[in-house]
């Protein structure tokens, strides 16, 4: 199966990456639209398919390049098959449905949140499971218990917004650019956590559910009350913010990993990169006797890298290779 080329175009990274032997990485190439996106305050899908069609090929070439390969030598190829923007998602398959037909060599689809679940591990073989794994992306926020490759029962997740939409989207309500969970965790920086009084939502609620729209209707209301927040109070309302999403983030998982008695605990996805997220995490790991995962912040946000990982571990199972569709089923046990 290596050396095995992966593909990620879900959203507004165009990304290809190239695994060997024991599912080391040989190359991981990103190439993020946000810059493009940023002028829109957000991603715009058809523009999103358009940049995958214009960029995947270089980045494939580039990735290929940097593993010291040529396509000939390729003995599979993976591709993010879902969740995501069908039209980008679709860019990503049939470059990898296209270039596996044409070498004769098998293509995958991976399930995307399966690469964000697995990410911590790249580069391992043989990851550690079980674990409690809580991923927070864009469009996710998923606390999982994983038991094995494919064996993931899905404990809660959000009943609204994902963690890092709550993130883009106050910082919008706050007047900064996208994606705004990088530039809270710049400014937050410098401000007081406890400056701004907000809710803890479904924290005494039971269960592992998250919900983050609330946080969302409060920011507003502190905006509309105190008008357009700069300088200390900006950076204030970033820190409470920031640190109400990570306090309900950490709730549920302590709660989850004290009830189910786990002690490894993965915390991955792009808002994995958060500074203060890592910090909270550390702490509480330190504290309750947790084993804690982080992925290295470049395989927190998209890449093909944990695309691929996930697909040659499965792969090396002797699975067959399911059709590369789009649907974005990750074949989740019923919740607890
Ligand atoms: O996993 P990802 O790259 O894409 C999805 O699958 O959605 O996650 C992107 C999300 C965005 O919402 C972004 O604001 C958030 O991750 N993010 C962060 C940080 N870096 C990225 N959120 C908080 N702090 C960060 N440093
Ligand atoms: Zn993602």
């Amino acid at each position: 199966m290596y050396p095995l080329l992966a593909i990620e175009t879900s959203c507004d990274e165009t990304a290809a990456a190239v695994l060997g032997p024991g599912a080391t990485v040989l190359s991981n190439v990103v190439r993020s639209q946000i810059p493009e996106h940023r002028l829109y305050g957000g991603v715009v899908p058809e523009v999103a398919s358009r940049r995958h069609v214009d960029w995947l090929g270089p980045v494939v070439d580039e990735a290929l390049e940097q593993a010291g390969i040529g396509r000939d030598d390729l003995g599979s190829v993976a591709a993010t098959r879902g969740p995501g923007l069908v039209g980008c998602l679709l860019v990503g398959l049939s470059y990898a449905q296209g270039t596996a037909r044409a070498l004769g060599i098998p293509v995958m689809g991976v399930n995307h949140m399966e690469g964000h679940l697995l990410a911590p591990f790249v580069g391992d073989p043989d990851p550690p499971f079980p674990f409690l794994a809580l991923v927070v992306s864009g469009g996710h926020t998923l606390l999982i218990h994983a038991r094995g490759l494919g064996e993931y029962e899905l404990l809660g997740e959000t009943r609204d917004d994902a963690a890092g939409e709550a993130f883009d989207k106050g910082a919008r309500l706050l007047g900064l650019p996208y994606p705004g969970g990088v530039e809270i965790d710049k400014l937050s920086q410098t401000g007081r956590a406890d400056a701004v009084a907000l809710p803890r939502p479904m924290s005494r609620k039971p269960g592992y559910d998250f919900s983050f729209s609330g946080l969302k209707t409060a920011t507003r209301q502190h905006v509309e009350k105190a008008g357009a927040l700069e300088g200390e109070a900006l950076s204030d309302m970033c820190a409470s913010l920031q640190e109400a999403i990570v306090d309900s983030l950490l709730l549920k998982t302590r709660k989850a990993a004290r009830t189910l008695g786990i002690r490894r605990v993965v915390v991955t996805g792009g808002v994995a990169a958060n500074s203060r997220l890592r910090s909270a995490f550390a702490a509480a790991a330190a504290k309750e006797g947790w084993e804690l995962h982080r992925p290295g912040r470049g395989l927190c946000t998209d890449n093909a890298a944990m695309i691929g990982y996930a697909a040659a571990l499965h792969l090396a199972t002797g699975e067959v290779p399911p059709e590369a569709d789009v649907a974005p089923g990750l074949r989740l046990a019923s919740r607890a």
